[in-house]
């Protein structure tokens, strides 16, 4: 299971990068409008906490092909590093994945809610496909049913493009998409840690913090012990 942070909070970024297994960050335009800052400086802090070599994946806006791809190269030069390009599965972005597939740029096809728009994203070149798991369950559908069927189309045709799911809203439906099969995800850091979480794991660390400080003394460690 590959882990990715869905923020543009530098700071945020910052902790759970230091703390967790992330093997990248995730904006869209509403992720970065929330920052309230310039667009190209929150790239480029999140860059620069993250290394040139960790995953970051930027949406292209305009919604016409010969706009996104300029959007794709203008990113790609300004922000570099392992930069992936978020394109929306409309017929445009579409084109706009087949055209930039031949130029060796890196894709992610985003706002998935269907299978088929996976399975066609990764035709045209997709590196990772970005299917939204909560939104789909918040019409009454089956984001991590989706979820499967996309990994058992990849497998079936053998195509190397990786799922990365996102849009969560709770722990149980990146359980159930790691389950699945879903290669990857996208969370916010509130579902970073949640995922760690467990009222038993920190009442059983205060006991052995307890136990063993009545004995050797509070803070003390075992090298500072005979
Ligand atoms: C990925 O970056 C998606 O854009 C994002 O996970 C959508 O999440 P939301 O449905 O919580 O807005």
């Amino acid at each position: 299971m590959i882990y990715m942070l869905d923020t543009a909070d530098v700071n945020k970024i910052r902790r759970a990068y230091d703390l967790y297994p992330i093997s990248g960050v995730t904006t869209n335009p509403t992720i970065i409008s929330k920052e309230k800052s310039e667009f190209i400086k929150i790239l480029k802090d999140i860059r620069e906490v993250i290394g040139a070599d960790t995953m970051l994946h930027v949406q292209a806006l305009g919604i016409k092909a010969e706009d996104i791809i300029k959007e794709a190269e203008y990113l790609n030069k300004t922000i570099g590093g392992n930069l992936y390009i978020k394109i929306p599965v409309i017929p445009e972005g579409i084109k706009a994945m087949k055209l930039l597939k031949q130029r060796g740029v890196k894709i992610t096809a985003t706002a998935i809610f269907t299978a088929d728009q996976a399975l066609m994203a990764a035709m045209a070149g997709a590196d990772y496909v970005a299917p939204y798991v909560n939104r789909i369950d918040n019409i009454s559908g089956d984001g991590v049913g989706v979820v499967a069927e996309i990994r058992e189309l990849f497998d079936i045709y053998g195509l190397d493009a990786k799922i990365l799911a996102a849009s969560f809203k709770n722990v149980q439906q990146v359980h159930n998409v790691a389950l699945a099969g879903g290669h990857s995800v996208t969370v916010n850091p509130e579902i970073m840690d949640a995922l760690l979480s467990h009222p038993l794991t920190d009442w059983s660390i205060d006991q052995f913090i307890n136990d063993w400080g009545t004995v050797y003394g509070k803070d003390k460690l075992s090298s500072d012990v005979k």
